[in-house]
This record gives C-alpha cells, structure tokens and sequence, in this order.
C-alpha cells in the first residue's frame, strides 16, 4: 500500500486532535471533582451550621437569634473555625462526634469564604 504525503499528515493532524481532545476530558474532569468538593463543604454547612447561622453567615435566623450565634460571614480563619467546630463554644455545639476531621476541616474551608 501506498501511503501519500496527504493520508500521512491527515492521520498526524488526527493524532493530535485525538490527544487534544483526551486531555481536555482530564482537565473538565478535575474541575468537575473540585466542584463536587465544594458541593459537599457547602452541603455540610447547610446542614450543620446554617439552621443557627444562616445561608449567608450573618446567623440572622431564629435559632441564631435564640442562641446569639456571632455573625461568621467576613472570613473567619480555617484555623478558628477547625478549632471552634471540635470543641463547641457557649450555646454552640462540639461537632467532634458528628463530624470526622476531614468533614470539618471542609467546612472550615467553607466558612472561610463566606
Ligand atoms: C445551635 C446553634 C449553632 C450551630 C448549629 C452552630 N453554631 Fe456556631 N456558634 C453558635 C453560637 C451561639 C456561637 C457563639 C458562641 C459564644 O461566643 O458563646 C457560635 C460561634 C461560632 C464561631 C465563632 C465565631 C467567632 O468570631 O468567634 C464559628 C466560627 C462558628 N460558630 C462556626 C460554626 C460552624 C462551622 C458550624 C457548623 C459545623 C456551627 N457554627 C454550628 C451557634 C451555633
């Protein structure tokens, strides 16, 4: 068989779409495993967190008005937060046997940005 120029850089141009392509299935893929991470954090605050301090962090709801929950919108450290979630404080909850230390360091996160 004869393989022409042409049929030659055409499996070449081929090649590379097929290799482009591949990598950019990798990359939408670790995007879309970060997002599912973010999900989850937001997840366990919604859960967790928000009946006393609210969506948004403000903590303006009834059970944070009940137990004057401190407003944790504004960007807490993860560090204070991580600290705060294991032992409890006043009114609030430990979280130590509900939540594993990953959980709550993913939440910690999470509150950071809010
Ligand atoms: C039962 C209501 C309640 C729940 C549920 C709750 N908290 Fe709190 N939280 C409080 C109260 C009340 C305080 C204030 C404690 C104090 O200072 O006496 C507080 C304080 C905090 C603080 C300290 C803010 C500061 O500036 O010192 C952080 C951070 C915090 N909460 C994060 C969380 C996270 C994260 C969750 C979920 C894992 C959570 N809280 C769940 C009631 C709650």
């Amino acid at each position: 068989m004869k393989v022409s120029k042409r049929t030659f850089f055409r499996v070449i141009a081929f090649a590379s779409v097929a290799v482009v392509g591949a990598i950019g299935l990798v990359s939408v893929d670790a995007a879309a495993k970060t997002n599912g991470n973010a999900v989850s954090s937001r997840s366990l605050y919604a859960t967790h967190c928000a009946s006393c301090h609210g969506s948004d962090g403000r903590s303006n709801t009834k059970r944070g008005r009940e137990t004057e929950a401190d407003d944790i919108s504004g960007g807490i450290s993860t560090a204070k937060t991580i600290r705060i979630v294991k032992n409890g404080k006043g009114d609030m909850p430990s979280f130590k046997r509900k939540l594993t230390a990953a959980q709550i360091t993913s939440v910690a996160r999470y509150v950071a940005t809010l």
